[in-house]
């Protein structure tokens, strides 16, 4: 039997529900914040996430899906959705529009060749937003909002949100150079990837998940202690409007980020629930004012944020929180092959008056009939039979309380809007 790849699962029965529920949730939530569904290829050019994630983070190093297409170019799966938005950006010249901030949301399936593990997957969905053409820190907030309400809004209760800031260039230059003169000493005590990461990015030797534990890294210098006044004060704005906004949120200064994009503000928020798991940072996000000039854009600051699907399902399980499904409306039982006909284009019609309508397909006795009922648990049953077909006049069953009805054919869209109101 072929099985489906490592690091990959399938979505059916009430995950299917949830995720719809979820997707529906956030699609709405984005028109309250007035933000644009766009949507942009699953591969691209290798060369955007090189240059647009970094060629030191470990998502471009170690975990990318490469391969060359039938013509020879070299292609990648896409590992995060911010640089392919930024590419769009810049190719459809959205930043000549006079409507900025552009304000984009996304949501999809994003692919890194991690080791699987309980919230963490080779493919994975991403739900996120970029705003491009801002420094505003009223956007860093609302951003940081974003997430927080719909957490909120789902009943989660056990989020933690840290944020922090890695300033601007000026700010990460005096940052870089404190870190090379405190690290040169302990050179030989880092891991392989940090003493690469020592030579390339040294900022990335703070994220590492091998070294993190040891004494040199807690009492490593930290960024906030190097920012420059301008970037002191863009982050005390924003720590101003989450207050606005009444958003409790942590200052962590460890919160540094696996991407090379980011300048300025980064928030991460981790799910706090007992037995979570170590997979436990729900979303992420933060500032990337270099990135669209990096690919070759105007100077164009911007700030967004992603949440996985995966971490957000196993937090709502953990802290047991059933989400409402869409029910059936009405379920259509033929007595006998004779009123199949008859059933058939009823459904359709209550189908196409807005009621969540299904039938039986499977010439079931009445018994198993019932039973079957009772699994799909509608409000109303309908049980069609040769007096019926007659007649026009429909027994309906609520199948909650037990009470029937006779109603006329003609009258069943009323009967049904008045009861399924109540
Ligand atoms: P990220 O931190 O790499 O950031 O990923 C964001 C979120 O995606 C994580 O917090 C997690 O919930 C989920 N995630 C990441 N990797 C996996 C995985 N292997 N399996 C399951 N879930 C995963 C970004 O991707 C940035 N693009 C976020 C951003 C947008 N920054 C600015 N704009």
């Amino acid at each position: 039997m072929i099985q489906k790849p490592k690091g990959t699962y399938d979505v059916y029965g009430s995950k299917g529900k949830n995720i719809i529920y979820l997707e529906n949730l956030l699609k709405a939530l984005m028109e309250k914040y007035n933000y644009n569904y766009v949507r942009t290829p699953i591969f691209e050019s290798s060369d955007l996430f090189h240059r647009g994630v970094g060629e030191t983070s470990d998502i471009v190093s170690k975990e990318t899906y490469d391969f060359k297409d039938r013509g020879n170019r070299n292609i990648t799966l896409r590992p995060e959705g911010t640089a392919g938005i930024v590419r769009s950006f810049i190719e459809n010249k959205m930043y000549a529009e006079a409507n900025t901030p552009t304000k984009n949301w996304y949501y999809g399936p994003m692919y890194r060749y991690e080791r699987p593990q309980s919230g963490r997957f080779r493919e994975f969905y991403q739900f996120g937003v970029e705003a491009l053409g801002s420094n505003n820190p009223m956007l860093d907030a609302e951003i940081i909002s974003i997430p927080v309400t719909f957490y909120k809004l789902l009943g989660l209760k056990g989020i933690k949100v840290n944020i922090n800031s890695l300033g601007d260039i000026e700010s990460r230059l005096n940052y870089k150079k404190a870190l090379l003169d405190y690290f040169k000493p302990y050179i030989n005590d880092l891991c392989e990837d940090c003493k690469i990461r020592y030579e390339k990015n040294p900022l990335r030797i703070l994220d590492c998940k091998l070294d993190n534990k040891l004494e040199i890294m807690i009492n490593a210098p930290k960024i906030i202690d190097y920012l420059n006044e301008e970037s002191k004060k863009h982050f005390e704005e924003v720590k101003k409007y989450l207050d606005i906004l009444d958003i409790d949120y942590v200052v962590n200064p460890n919160v540094v980020r696996g991407l090379d994009y980011y300048t300025n503000t980064v928030f991460e928020v981790e799910a706090s629930i007992e037995g979570f798991g170590s997979q436990n940072v729900l979303c992420a996000g933060g500032r990337y004012n270099g990135l669209v000039e990096t690919l070759d854009g105007p100077s164009t600051p911007a700030v967004g944020f992603a949440l996985g699907f995966e971490r957000l399902l196993n937090a709502l399980e953990a802290e047991k929180i059933v989400l409402e499904e869409e029910s059936l409306d009405i379920y259509i039982i033929p007595m006998s092959d004779e009123e199949k006909t008859y059933s058939y284009k009823l459904c359709h019609d209550l189908r196409m008056s807005g009621f969540n309508t299904d039938i039986d397909y499977m010439s079931r006795n009445i018994k198993s009939n019932f039973k079957q009922a009772d699994r799909l648990n509608p409000k109303f049953v309908i049980i069609i039979g040769d007096e019926e077909t007659k007649t026009d006049v429909l027994t309906i069953k609520n199948n909650l309380t037990k009470e029937e009805y006779k109603v006329k054919t003609e009258e069943l869209v009323n009967f049904f809007d008045d009861l399924l109101d109540e």
